[in-house]
C-alpha cells in the first residue's frame, strides 16, 4: 500500500451519506468511492441514487432512501442498512434544504420544515447511527455547514440558524462522543455552484455581489469539497474533532471592494 493509500484511503470502511443525490452529495460520493469506501447512498430521490449508485467506482454501493426528518423511520432504516453492510464507518450528514424569504415573511410551517431536515434531521440520524453502531466501533461523523454557520446574508435566517445549530452540534458529539474514539467535525461550504445555486450564480447583480467578496473570485465546484472529506473520513485526521472547517474561496477573510487611492 502506498504512503498516501495509508493516510487517506477507504478501502474496506463503509459510508453513509444523505443527500446523496444533490450537487455536492454526487461529488461527495464520487470522491469517497474513488478512495475505496463503499457508499450508503441516501436520499428522498430514491431513483437517483440507484443510478448513482451503478455509476460510482467500485461495487456493491446501496442506495436507499431516505427522509432525515422522518424520524420515526430512521431507526428502522439504519436496521436495514446494518444488514447489508454490517459496519457503518463514516456518516457524513448532507441533506439540506433553504428557503429566501424575510424574517418578517417566514411562516412557522417554512421554519419547522428547514429545522427539520437540516438541524432535527441530523441530530437524530446521527444519534441513530452511534447507538446502532458507530459507539461500539469508533468512526467519523462530517456534518455539512454553511458559510451561515459563522456569517449571515439577507434572506437566510432560518438556514443560518439551522446551520449554526449544526455547528454546535458538531462540537457537542465531538466532546460527549470522544470516549468512543468517534470523530465529528463540519465542514462549512462557502458559494459552491450547484443546481441549488444556479440561479443566484446567473443573475447579473447577485453574482456580481458575491464575485466581489469571494477572494477567489468565483463559486466553488463541489469537488472542490472532496479533499477536505477524504481528510476528514480517513485515518489522517485522527486527531481533529470538534472543528469548523470552512471551504469558501477566501470568502471569509473579507472583501477587496475598491482600487486602492484612498487612504482608509
Ligand atoms: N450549494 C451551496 O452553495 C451550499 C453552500 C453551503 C452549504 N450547502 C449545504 O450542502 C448540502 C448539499 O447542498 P446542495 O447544494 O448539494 O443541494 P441540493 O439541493 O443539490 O442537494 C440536496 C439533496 O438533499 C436531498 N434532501 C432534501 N431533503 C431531504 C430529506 N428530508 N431527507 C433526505 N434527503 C433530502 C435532496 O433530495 C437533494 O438530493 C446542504 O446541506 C446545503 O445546505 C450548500
Amino acid at each position: 500500500m502506498s504512503y498516501l493509500d495509508e493516510l487517506f484511503a477507504l478501502h474496506g470502511k463503509v459510508v453513509l451519506l444523505t443527500g446523496a443525490a444533490g450537487g455536492i452529495g454526487r461529488a461527495l460520493a464520487e470522491g469517497l468511492a474513488s478512495a475505496g469506501a463503499r457508499m450508503v447512498l441516501a436520499d428522498l430521490d430514491l431513483a437517483a441514487v440507484q443510478k448513482l449508485a451503478d455509476e460510482l467506482p467500485g461495487d456493491d454501493h446501496v442506495p436507499v432512501a431516505l427522509d432525515v426528518s422522518k424520524t420515526g423511520l430512521l431507526e428502522r432504516t439504519i436496521d436495514d442498512v446494518l444488514a447489508q453492510t454490517g459496519r457503518i464507518d463514516v456518516l457524513v450528514n448532507c441533506a439540506g434544504i433553504n428557503k429566501r424569504e424575510g424574517l418578517l415573511d417566514v411562516s412557522e410551517e417554512t421554519y419547522d420544515r428547514i429545522m427539520a431536515v437540516n438541524l432535527k434531521g441530523v441530530f437524530f440520524l446521527t444519534q441513530t447511527v452511534v447507538k446502532k453502531t458507530l459507539m461500539r466501533t469508533g468512526g467519523r461523523i462530517i456534518n455539512i455547514g454553511s458559510y451561515n454557520c459563522t456569517s449571515m446574508l439577507g434572506g437566510v435566517s432560518v438556514y443560518g440558524a439551522s446551520k449554526s445549530g449544526v455547528a454546535a452540534l458538531t462540537r457537542s458529539m465531538a466532546i460527549e462522543w470522544g470516549k468512543f474514539n468517534i470523530t465529528a467535525n463540519c465542514i462549512a461550504p462557502g458559494h459552491i455552484l450547484t443546481p441549488l445555486t444556479v440561479p443566484t450564480w446567473e443573475h447579473p447583480q447577485r453574482s456580481a455581489y458575491l464575485r466581489e467578496r469571494i477572494t477567489l473570485g468565483r463559486p466553488g465546484n463541489p469537488d472542490e469539497l472532496i479533499g477536505l472529506t477524504l481528510l476528514l473520513a480517513s485515518d489522517a485526521s485522527g486527531y481533529m474533532t470538534g472543528q469548523l472547517y470552512n471551504v469558501d474561496g477566501g470568502a471569509l477573510a473579507g472583501g477587496q471592494p475598491w482600487p486602492y487611492d484612498t487612504a482608509y
